[in-house]
């Protein structure tokens, strides 16, 4: 079997004949290998707050674009919108607490909350949207609170409502606000352990090892996924379902931490190979 050539470090196993078991090997140190990176690139994020003036380029902003419309056209209830050039929600906003600097691009979630679970989506999409961000070395900030909703330039329908936006551009670290300086040490103040976000693990390491199901890397992605307040809400457990194992994701209190179970959901969908169910306290399906 001949491997396609896809980067200078897999070239030199191209021209390798491969017995077919070696082949699945490499397929799965290859996967294994892509979802180290992705833990690392997620857990290097970080909520930004102040941001250069400098305008994205018009790839970026195709790109952004074309992504956000992808989302809007596969999920029902969702009407993301992106804004360029726009800093109004922020500048309008408490200018005298002066936690945000600079922002002038942000994704309103627009979403219509008489389709089911709405705002679990906008999360876990609004996050698949910060991940992109973030490759293309980009600063973000989800943002529930600290906006001013009539000044956001998206079409709003009256049944319609946009629970946060997430502002986007190109970081300006060493100018953050004294305000944004405290937000986010006030914010990470709390050590937690990986442990506190398992709640009960009913299926022993040997079974979850069979499966495929690395219950630690599940673990990290939890524990870095943003949240609002820094809140942390969302817990893990694992257990047998149908004869297979799998991981629930839950939070205590749904009305109040959609948005945040939806952001960690993706957060594990992008370590672990598998799908979510939609809702509180339901199941992820290793694959
Ligand atoms: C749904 C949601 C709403 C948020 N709202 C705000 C906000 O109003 N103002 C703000 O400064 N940060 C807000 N944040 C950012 C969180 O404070 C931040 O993600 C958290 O402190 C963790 O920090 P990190 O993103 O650097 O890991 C929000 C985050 C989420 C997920």
């Amino acid at each position: 079997m001949r491997l396609m050539k896809e980067s200078k470090g897999a070239k030199i196993l191209i021209n390798i004949s491969l017995e077919e078991n070696n082949y699945k090997h490499f397929l799965g140190f290859r996967k294994k290998f892509k979802r180290l990176l992705m833990i690392e690139l997620l857990e290097k994020r970080h909520s930004v707050r102040s941001y250069e003036s400098k305008p994205l380029s018009k790839e970026l902003i195709d790109k952004i674009k074309s992504e956000v419309t992808f989302i809007n056209s596969h999920e029902a209830g969702l009407n993301f919108q992106v804004v360029f050039s726009d800093g109004s929600p922020f500048s309008g906003f408490g200018r005298s607490y002066g936690m945000f600097r600079n922002v002038t691009n942000y994704i309103a979630a627009v979403i219509d909350p008489t389709f089911p679970n709405t705002e679990e989506r906008a999360g876990y999409f609004a996050q698949q949207c910060v991940i992109e961000l973030v490759k293309s070395g980009l600063g973000t900030c989800f943002v529930g609170g600290t906006f001013s909703r009539d000044n956001v330039n998206a079409r709003v329908e009256v049944y319609e409502k946009i629970p946060f936006v997430v502002a986007f551009g190109y970081p300006e670290e060493s100018k953050t606000t004294l305000m944004g300086k405290l937000t986010s040490k006030l914010a990470h103040r709390k050590n937690y352990k990986l442990s506190d976000f398992l709640t009960e693990n009913q299926v022993s390491e040997e079974e979850l090892r069979n499966c495929n199901i690395d219950l630690n890397l599940a673990l990290r992605a939890v524990a870095c996924a943003p949240s609002a307040l820094n809140s942390k809400p969302v817990r893990l457990s694992t257990q047998i379902l149908n004869g297979r194992p799998v991981i629930i994701a839950g939070v205590k209190d749904y009305a109040k931490n959609a948005v945040d179970l939806g952001i960690a959901k993706y957060n594990v969908a992008n370590v672990l190979p598998g799908v979510w169910e939609w809702g509180n306290n339901e199941p992820f399906f290793i694959d």
